[in-house]
């Protein structure tokens, strides 16, 4: 199976791509944004490419959205769940991710309970790997979906001042929206109780604060995040109740939020815990705007990684004559003429 001949192959931290790859993500998100508006949302992009969801853990709307990026760009899909699979039989995570990949993959996106898998997996398979959430360590693309969703929302992500709320010590989506925030100059600062903030947060060169009241006047954006208490080890919260009195974003406190701020949450949400049970309803509220982008932002990061070699590919395969080389404009038009729609 032929592979991508230059740029990045595998996607495993938001530090792979530096704010220069992060720019050029939210900017072909905007073209497959335009493409999943269409009547026929789709493109030919990675006809020919196959693409595995290798999902050892729980997961409703990044397994959906990975593979309905891959199906829109007009790639083939394999799907591996832990459940029903020869996990149970006692295979390793090295042979059933190799037998999986010998299937003839170009990418398999995977997710496990672990930090390092996926970056363990780049090194054992000949394909691409995307990284869509290991242990408490990373979830790149979340974080690029929510960036997008911030630009989309507000304008631009530079200056913009960010409150991460609620179990920052448990969430990878924590450390790669952080990443990702500061490589493109947004001001952040954690919101949580001490016995929820990662051990080292000194490195991470963010404000902290264990007063949600103080800081929601000012904020641009309340990103709130989930209790993760498959990853919690102890009991880090005296009860739920007051967890949500002190670190809850409740329609009272939504009201003390400046006119323009939005109210972000990456899913799963447990509504009358971190956030009000009414509040995901409200304007400012971009739940589903996040799971909409989020399709977007995988077609980008699917056809970034793939899309430069099935365009050599396909030139390569042409009747002589014929051949030509792909170019991405091929399969996502800049500035589409109406009426002049592929599919
Ligand atoms: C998150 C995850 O799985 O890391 N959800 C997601 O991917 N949208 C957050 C969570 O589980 O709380």
């Amino acid at each position: 199976m032929s592979r991508p001949t230059a740029g990045p192959r595998h996607l495993l931290s938001v530090a792979d791509l530096g704010r220069d790859g992060i720019r050029e993500i939210l900017r072909l998100g905007d073209s497959f944004a335009e493409v999943n508006t269409r009547a026929i949302p789709k493109v030919p992009a990675l006809r020919g490419r196959t693409v595995a969801s290798l999902f050892f853990e729980d997961s409703t709307r990044t397994r959906l959205s990975f593979e309905t990026a891959a199906k829109r760009l007009s790639a083939d899909t394999v799907t591996f769940s832990a459940g029903g699979s020869s996990l149970s039989k006692g295979e390793s995570l090295r042979d059933t991710s190799q037998t999986v990949a010998a299937l003839g993959v170009d990418c398999v996106v995977v997710r496990h309970r672990s930090a390092g898998v996926a970056s363990q997996l780049s090194r054992w398979l000949d394909c691409s790997v995307i990284n869509a959430g290991d242990g408490r360590h990373e979830h790149p693309t979340q974080a690029l979906l929510d960036c997008y969703t911030i630009r989309s929302r507000l304008g631009d992500v530079e200056g913009r001042r960010v409150a991460v709320v609620g179990d920052i010590a448990h969430s990878r989506v924590a450390r790669s929206l952080v990443a990702a925030l500061q490589a493109l100059d947004a001001e952040v600062t954690l919101v949580a109780p001490a016995t929820l903030l990662p051990p080292a947060v000194d490195s991470w060169k963010v404000a902290v604060s264990s007063r949600l009241d103080d800081v929601l006047p000012r904020a641009d954006v309340v990103y709130l995040l989930r209790l993760q208490r498959e990853r919690q080890d102890a009991a880090l919260l005296p009860s739920l109740r007051e967890f949500h009195e002190r670190f809850g974003l409740s329609a009272e406190r939504v009201a003390r939020l400046a006119d323009h701020a939005i109210v972000m949450h990456p899913g799963p949400m447990n509504r009358g815990v971190e956030i009000g049970a009414e509040v995901p309803e409200m304007h400012c509220a971009t739940i589903t705007e996040q799971v909409a982008n989020g399709v977007a932002i995988r077609m980008a990061v699917l056809f970034r990684l793939l899309g430069s070699g099935a365009a050599a590919e396909a030139a390569a395969s042409a009747p002589s004559g014929t051949r030509r080389t792909a170019q991405p404009a091929d399969s996502v038009p800049a500035d589409p003429a109406p009426g002049a729609r592929r599919d």
